[in-house]
């Protein structure tokens, strides 16, 4: 990666006139753009007809870029194919569980395991690196688009005989199958891998391990088409880093696996700026982004300047707030920040949504935020490589996330998302910054995790957090964790499964409790706070109670057990502790409770440290309409307002600095 910030957007020059390309270059020199992603929607007009090319405006547009200085982002096209493929090929576009067949007319309109698609890709993604490959202009491969966003999972038939291919491979027979996926249940007993289907239209509850093998599927087969055109563009040129577009918590794919195959992870995020946890929900997906793969870059591939146009009602940025939240993103280690799009479309679905360039042009205020936040972060440099250094980690992985929300439960309205954000919320707020971490990876260079209902673990995730603790690491557990194993079969006895050691005492029965309904959870010291949603009903095991329910039918059942184990501590929670409660559990962790309370950021005010060998840079970012005063560390200087500092920094409404010091004296 460059020692600048990228900065920059989706160029999407099709769409205009020759004589726009002009003013466009003109105008990117203007607002400090130095990456652009070109190409992303640019089938149609690369292959207008079948193997009928046409190139010659790319290599214009790549040599106006280049010439500029401005480095190019090249998207292949496989996003969205054009109709002329479609039409002759009515088998390259995907099926829903009922047997409707998509039509052509927006995008995304294909099926990865139609072989005609595939070879069509390929083809073309072939003619792109013949054609190009080996212009000067370009910095980064982009491979297609937000794969699997708009038609997540097919039902054709080509996609059941792949299917049937991958759990042969699993599985190895039919039998193992069955055992697996517990068909003695309703008959569903198969003799054959050629009876199995994918999880189609059905009467009622498909089989949920089917239906959980099926995403695991559908994620292995868009992830095939990726190394597909991931290998045509290295061998091309292997030293040019690949990357595609995620979108952050995105439920159909595991991007942990993805991202392992990637020299740059790269996200869009379009956090809704005008809900309360719009900023949190933004941190956090930022943290999962910067963990995915913890060796390499990670930047902000697309986010809009203000408005989207997709929600029921899409809400303008506020002043500032577009600058504050690409100050999120570089606070949480971001390389780069892009967004879609570089200048507002005339026609199409997307012509609402905000750009850097807006219709009106260079009269918009959105313009001269663009051109003001992209010299600030010129003038920034890369904070010489500084890294985010997280003391916690939070389990999450996405077969749990696919097994968690299948339905049939005793809650279906239990949302990981939910969960996730109940037990980040604190943290974020007290400035604690968080990596996520697959069950199954080495947790060593952390003090703490917190494990929200992992109600899917093997024994192998079960040991390695078990021993997490043994060795010296504190857990922090929630109800609905250690239910099922990797085939969603239940880990019978008290619930809990591998994960039993963790959780002091045995859950018997797990009881939602009416929706609205809540209960008051007793401490040891006779105070009360407040739970909802979810109670187990345990009784005591080797571990203290310290907390109890206290009112309610499960009255006197242990609410939060804490357990010693080995050379550390477990914390166990079975209910939907109120903030209140839960900061209780959170205040007997030191990595958990924050930083001093002298440099504790207040609400409203986002605070992440970068730590390079030389120094530190604590990011205060305000997310609120009122200015703020902040405690900090003395003998800061701040990076924006070039100036020196005391003990506390004043921010502006959607205010930001960034405080560098010697390495050394960093709180927190
Ligand atoms: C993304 C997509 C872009 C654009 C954007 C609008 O999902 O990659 O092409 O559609 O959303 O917010």
């Amino acid at each position: 990666m460059s020692e600048r910030t990228r900065y920059g957007g989706d160029y999407n020059p099709e769409q205009w006139p020759r004589h726009v390309w002009d003013e466009d270059v003109r105008l990117m020199g203007q607002a400090g753009v130095n990456l652009v992603t070109v190409g992303v929607f640019s089938w149609a007009h690369l292959e207008p007809s079948e193997r009928a090319y046409s190139f010659g405006w790319l290599h214009e547009l790549l040599d106006l870029l280049g010439g500029a200085g401005i480095g190019v982002d090249l998207s292949t096209p496989t996003a969205s194919p054009p109709p002329w493929l479609s039409t002759r090929y009515p088998d390259v576009l995907p099926v829903d569980a009922t047997g409707a067949r998509y039509s052509h007319g927006s995008r995304q309109h294909f099926c990865v395991c139609s072989p005609t698609y595939r070879a069509r890709a390929r083809r073309i993604v072939e003619q792109l690196v013949s054609e190009v490959a080996e212009h000067q202009a370009i910095e980064m491969w982009h491979v297609h688009n937000e794969y699997a966003c708009h038609v997540p999972y097919c039902y054709c038939d080509a996609h059941a005989q792949s299917f049937r291919a991958w759990l042969k491979r699993r599985y190895g027979s039919v039998e193992a199958l069955n055992g697996a996926w517990g068909t003695a249940f309703w008959s569903q007993r198969y003799g054959d891998f050629a009876e199995v289907m994918p999880p189609r239209m059905t009467p009622t509850f498909v089989n949920p391990s089917q239906d959980l093998d099926y995403k695991r599927f559908s994620n292995d087969a868009f992830l095939d088409e990726f190394l597909e055109e991931r290998e045509i563009l290295r061998a091309a040129r292997p030293e040019i880093p690949v990357t595609t577009n995620f979108m952050g918590f995105f439920k159909p794919l595991d991007y942990f696996a993805w991202a392992a195959e990637l020299d740059v992870v790269s996200t869009d995020n379009y956090s809704d700026p005008a809900s309360p946890d719009g900023m949190m929900l933004s941190a956090m997906h930022y943290d999962l982004v910067r963990s995915l793969n913890k060796h390499v870059p990670w930047m902000v591939m697309e986010q809009a300047t203000s408005r989207v146009n997709w929600r029921e009602h899409n809400s303008a940025k506020v002043p500032g707030q577009m600058r504050a939240m690409n100050y999120q993103a570089v606070a949480r280690g971001a390389s780069g920040t892009l967004f879609f799009q570089w200048r507002a479309s005339r026609a199409g679905a997307e012509k609402f949504h905000s750009a850097m360039l807006s219709h009106s042009g260079v009269g918009s205020p959105v313009w001269a935020e663009v051109v003001g936040l992209g010299a600030e972060l010129a003038g920034l440099g890369d904070f010489e490589g500084a890294v985010v250094q997280a003391r916690v980690a939070m389990l999450f992985s996405w077969p749990n996330w696919w097994a968690l929300e299948a339905p049939a439960k005793p809650a279906n309205d239990l949302s990981l998302a939910d969960q996730l954000s109940w037990v980040y919320r604190p943290l974020y707020r007290a400035g604690v910054t968080v990596d996520f971490c697959r069950p199954e990876e080495p947790l060593d260079r952390y003090e703490a995790v917190v494990v929200p209902s992992l109600y899917l673990v093997t024994e192998q995730q079960g040991a390695n957090v078990v021993s997490f603790v043994e060795r010296g690491g504190t857990a922090v557990l929630s109800f609905w964790s250690g239910i099922v194993d990797e085939f969603d079969a239940v880990h019978l006895g008290p619930y809990g499964g591998p994960l039993r050691p963790l959780m002091g005492c045995d859950v018997v029965e797990v009881a939602p409790l009416p929706r609205g309904e809540t209960v008051e959870v007793e401490w040891e010291d006779g105070t009360r706070t407040g739970a909802d949603f979810w109670a187990d009903v345990a009784t005591e095991g080797d571990g203290h109670v310290l907390a109890r329910v206290a009112t309610g039918p499960w009255r006197g059942r242990p609410a939060v057990v804490g357990t010693q184990l080995g050379a550390g501590r477990a914390y166990y929670v079975a209910a939907r502790l109120d903030p209140a409660g839960l900061q209780r559990v959170y205040d007997r962790v030191p990595a958990l409770s924050g930083p001093a309370a002298s440099a504790r950021a207040d609400y409203g005010v986002e605070r992440v440290v970068r730590v390079s060998s030389h120094h530190s840079y604590e990011f205060l970012i305000n997310h609120s309409a009122e200015g703020r005063e902040v405690e900090i560390a003395p003998d800061g200087f701040d990076l924006l307002a070039a100036s020196p500092l005391g003990d506390r920094v004043r921010l502006s409404p959607m205010g930001v600095a960034i405080v560098r010091r010697e390495t050394g004296r960093a709180h927190g």
